[in-house]
């Protein structure tokens, strides 16, 4: 697709979103990226995130990719991938195929998970990753659960940061008090933790814990992977009519309010953009209130 095209689509896809973003965003640790008005969450080591990203957990081959490229093209500028997914080369793809360049486009990667690794492993699997993706760094890279010598990995993962290789480095999955410890015993500490968060399961505590570490906050599955019983929640489909908005809108706004980062999966274009469409509302305190009895 020709570029001018291309940003025609974007700016379509984001532009009701943008001034909903600004004004709402008066945090100074949170900016407007102009290009598809998602808001960036500053993290600890002050790299910025588009706070709302496309998940790629089972998005894969060709109908994978072009899933990819279309996410681009409606406006998503963080793709969270894994080496577990086993998609990062069609994630590398997607961002060539788009036109954008690499900086325009957040990276997340996550080390295999259920290698029984220590640093040096880690380091081959970085490589590995890196590869794949044809890429020369990423901008998150995160363990993706807590096996094997995790002080050894996480030295690694200081190093990678340290030669820039991996913009930001954090972990998913870990327990708060495994986060503690590697804020203390490190140099570099997680930036995040990547972890299942959607309206029946809040993590309240453990995000007031992340932010007492200075560590942010990043929601998967919110969703509960499609789970209907999230997706058409009388509560939530009540409040979102109010505002001309689906459940599944309301759950990544309460998420947003939150300041939670959320990384929302789905194969359809015009999901995507349902999905990225949620800067031009707010939800009161009572919303904000009714959503957490839910938990
Ligand atoms: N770190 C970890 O251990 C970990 C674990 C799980 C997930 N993740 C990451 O988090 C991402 C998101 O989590 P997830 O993939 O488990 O699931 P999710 O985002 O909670 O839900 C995805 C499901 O919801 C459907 N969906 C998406 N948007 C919708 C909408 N607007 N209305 C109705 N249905 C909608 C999708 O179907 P369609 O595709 O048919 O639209 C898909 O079945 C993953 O893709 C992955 O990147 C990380």
């Amino acid at each position: 697709m020709k570029r001018r095209t291309f940003l025609k689509k974007s700016l379509f896809a984001g532009g009701a979103a943008m001034l909903g973003a600004r004004a709402l965003f008066a945090n100074p640790t949170e900016t407007t990226n102009m290009q598809n008005a998602v808001p960036d969450y500053v993290l600890n080591n002050g790299v910025h995130i588009p706070i709302l990203g496309y998940g790629t957990w089972n998005v894969r081959g060709r109908d994978g990719q072009q899933a990819i490229e279309a996410a681009l093209e409606v406006g998503y500028r963080h793709i969270d991938s894994a080496a577990y997914y086993r998609n990062e080369d069609i994630v590398g793809a997607a961002v060539r195929a788009s036109g954008l360049r690499r900086e325009e486009v957040f990276v997340t990667t996550k080390l295999m998970w259920g290698m029984d690794a220590d640093g040096e492993a880690a380091k081959r699997e970085f490589a590995k990753s890196l590869k794949a993706l044809q890429m020369d760094y990423v901008d998150l890279y995160l363990i993706h659960a807590p096996y094997g010598d995790i002080k050894s990995i996480w030295a690694a993962f200081c190093a990678l940061h340290e030669q820039g290789r991996a913009k930001a480095i954090g972990v998913s999955n870990f327990s708060t008090e495994l986060v503690a410890q590697l804020c203390e015993e490190f140099p570099v500490k997680p930036a995040l933790n990547q972890i299942e968060l959607h309206p029946f399961h809040q993590q309240v505590q453990t995000q007031a814990a992340l932010d007492k570490l200075g560590v942010a906050t990043e929601s998967y599955s919110p969703f509960g992977t499609g789970d209907t019983r999230i997706l058409k929640n009388e509560t939530l489909t009540r409040i979102g009519e109010k505002y001309g908005k689906t459940a599944a809108q309301v759950i990544l706004r309460w998420q947003i309010q939150r300041n939670i980062i959320t990384i929302p999966k789905t194969a359809r274009r015009a999901r995507m953009i349902e999905n990225l469409s949620i800067f031009d509302f707010a939800l009161s305190d009572e919303d904000m209130q009714q959503i957490a009895a839910l938990g």
